[in-house]
């Protein structure tokens, strides 16, 4: 039944309470806003080491939208995505004239703009999962697409994830100010709605043509796609990581073990042996060249010990790897032709913002800021991992 008389007034008098939003639409409401406000949070807010609960926030909102996605093609009437009136673009247009009017129809579902923003809010949830894990794979070297994706295309994915999160953050806003214009229209509070379900309908609202819910096969396409979705995950996660044997698909760095003896003998003496795929080739000859000044400490060598590490450093250097530091670290230029230490870079203090300012570095088992492997449990093998950060206590 399509009724559609115009006059939006509630007319309480003839009002009857009808069942709108069922169970399924609000626990999975009320939930996403609870998941995306975790990965917000997590995402703009706190930094790398809180990777993780953005990750688990972020595939809770995923799997939540790939369900109410099911749930739009098998739920009962108002879940529909058929009852979405927006998909008729003649309505829509209606609608936005009506508006301007002041007299547009009361829909009991969502009405055209309101579907318009569910749709666009799915999608975009949809869209940040997939740029997020490509970023994950590309640039962090971890999840799904671990051995998939060169570093440019990871990065390329991680702006789209930002502008689509500051999009989603912008859509949240509207979405929120729709609903508290329409309440005030409709003389109906439609956030109390997405709780009780109930929604008041009179005479002359617009109600979508009744339709059941298709259960079953609603749960046996969930149980399929998210269980899918979860083994191909979990697989190709599993997969065993080409990051170490210094053959991996894009030349990730070297082992520790691989090491070579003379640099891991003879520039471990100071400080850790840093990967040479930290610095690009030109850095570390030019490092190399200046060892008898090396930031204020002799560390010359003999010719032979010299030229094979410098050889090494070179062969391993930052451009024959993909990972993150690979592509972020160079030694900052000083003024007097000389070069400075990595942490000495704008890169690395940007980085660095956060534990700079919580006192990490001043804990005693640091000791300098040069100290990778003190709070990177992964720093020998140069992928500085955000799943690797431990902070020490004292
Ligand atoms: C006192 C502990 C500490 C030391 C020492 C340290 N870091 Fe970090 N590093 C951190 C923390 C904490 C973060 C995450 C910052 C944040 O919350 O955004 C980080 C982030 C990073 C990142 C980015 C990781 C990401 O996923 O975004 C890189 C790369 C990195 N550090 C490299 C280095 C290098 C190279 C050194 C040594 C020259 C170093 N760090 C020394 C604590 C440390
Ligand atoms: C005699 C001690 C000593 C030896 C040997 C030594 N270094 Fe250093 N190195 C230092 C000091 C001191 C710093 C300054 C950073 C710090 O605060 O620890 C430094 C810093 C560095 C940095 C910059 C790290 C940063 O971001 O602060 C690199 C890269 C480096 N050394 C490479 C090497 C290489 C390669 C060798 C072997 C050829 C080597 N070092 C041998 C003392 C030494």
């Amino acid at each position: 039944m399509t009724l559609e008389i115009k006059g939006s007034q509630l007319d309480h008098a003839q009002a009857e309470q009808v069942p709108v939003w069922d169970l399924f639409v609000r626990l999975f409401h009320w939930t996403l806003v609870a998941a995306i406000s975790v990965a917000a949070l997590t995402g703009f807010v706190l930094g790398a080491s809180w990777i993780r609960v953005h990750i688990v926030s972020a595939v809770l909102a995923v799997v939540l939208v790939t369900v109410r996605v099911i749930w739009g093609l098998f739920g009962p009437t108002f879940a529909r995505f058929s009852s979405f009136v927006v998909l008729h673009p003649e309505k829509l247009r209606a609608h936005l004239d009506n508006l301007r009017g002041g007299k547009a129809p009361r829909y009991i579902g969502h009405n055209p703009l309101g579907a318009l923003m569910v749709l666009a809010l799915l999608l975009t949830i949809l869209a940040l999962g997939l740029t997020g894990t490509m970023l994950l794979g590309g640039v962090y070297k971890t999840g799904p697409f671990i051995d998939d994706l060169p570093y440019w295309l990871g990065w390329l994915s991680g702006v789209f994830h930002q502008l689509l999160a500051f999009g989603l953050l912008a859509m949240i806003a509207l979405h929120i100010g729709g609903v508290i214009f329409e309440s005030r229209r409709e003389g109906e509070n439609l956030a109390r709605a997405m709780v009780t379900g109930k929604k008041t309908v009179a005479p002359g609202n617009v109600v979508a043509p009744q339709k059941p819910a298709l259960v079953l096969p609603a749960i046996i396409t969930a149980v399929l796609l998210v269980g899918g979705g979860a083994y191909w995950a979990l697989v190709s996660s599993n997969e065993p990581p080409e990051l170490l044997d210094g053959n991996g698909p894009r030349g990730m760095p070297v082992a520790e073990a691989q090491f070579d003896p003379v640099f891991a003998e003879e520039c471990s003496a100071c400080h850790m042996a840093y990967n040479p795929s930290l610095l690009p080739a030109e850095d570390w000859k030019k490092l190399m060249a200046g060892l008898d000044s090396h930031f204020g400490e002799d560390a010359s060598l003999d010719d032979a010990s010299t030229s094979q590490i410098t050889d090494w450093l070179v062969a391993n250097a930052a451009e024959t790897a993909d990972t993150r530091p690979a592509h972020l670290f160079s030694l900052p230029r000083k003024a007097d032709g000389t070069i400075g230490a990595i942490t000495d870079s704008k890169v690395w203090r940007e980085l660095h913002d956060t534990p700079l300012e919580n006192g990490a570095f001043k804990v005693k088992s640091v000791g300098s800021e040069a100290n990778c492997q003190a709070c990177h449990t992964d720093a020998v093998s140069g992928v500085f991992s955000p799943f690797n950060i431990k902070l020490p206590k004292e």
